[in-house]
């Protein structure tokens, strides 16, 4: 029989204390301290769930909305929002607690995708998801909406790399900060 699990047997928190290494020049938290946090989380979450080694196929967007300082405290809160056949999204939300004033905020939301793998690096299938809660349920539609959004950015991206001309988009070119130089003919 085809094995499903909830949601809540894989989600995963990780906490940890952003340190002064972890500091760029400006004195914040450099964002690849904290995406390689986002990544571990998605890796732990995901592992569990499928119980097999897991590698992170894509990432979507991640703004930084706010910024992380030297000393605050870093969640990140992982779950499984959709599972496909070998792959499944980890929907993670990152926050950054400061300890004296106890205040939190939100620094971060993104969508990781893994891939289980086997012994021989082969995908292998994930179990399902059993979904209880009406956020679980949103979750996993929106996660399937998402998919099909990224599937027609795929079409359109491809399409403007092939239809690149560049008499066409002079006048579009005009309008922006940058000065057009006629390339030298060559013979
Ligand atoms: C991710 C990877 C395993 C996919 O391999 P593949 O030969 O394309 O395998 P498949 O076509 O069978 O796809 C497997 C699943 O991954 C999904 N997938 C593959 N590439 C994807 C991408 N770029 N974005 C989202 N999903 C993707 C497929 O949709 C499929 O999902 P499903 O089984 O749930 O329908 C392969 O590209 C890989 O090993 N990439 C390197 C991963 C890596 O090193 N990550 C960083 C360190 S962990």
């Amino acid at each position: 029989m085809e094995d499903f699990k909830t949601v809540s047997a894989s989600q995963t928190i990780i906490t940890e204390l952003m340190i002064p290494s972890y500091s760029n020049f400006g004195g914040k938290i450099h964002g690849g301290i904290i995406l390689s946090l986002m990544d571990k989380a998605a890796y732990a979450c995901a592992s569990k769930h499928a119980q097999a080694y897991c590698v992170t196929a894509s990432i979507d967007t991640v703004d930084f909305i706010a910024s992380v300082e030297v000393g605050e405290l870093v969640s990140l809160f992982a779950s499984v929002n959709y599972v496909g056949r070998t792959s499944l999204i980890v929907g993670i939300k990152a926050v950054a607690e400061n300890v004296k004033t106890l205040s939190v905020k939100h620094t971060n939301t993104s969508y990781f995708t893994m891939v289980a793998m086997d012994e021989n690096h082969k995908p292998i299938q994930v179990p399902g998801l059993i979904l209880q809660s009406h956020e679980e349920k949103r979750r996993f539609y929106q996660a399937l909406q998402r998919k099909e959004l990224k599937k027609n950015f795929r079409k359109e991206e491809a399409r403007i790399k092939l239809e690149f001309d560049e008499k066409e988009v002079i006048d579009i070119l005009k309008k922006e900060r940058c000065i057009l130089i006629a390339e030298p003919k060559s013979d």
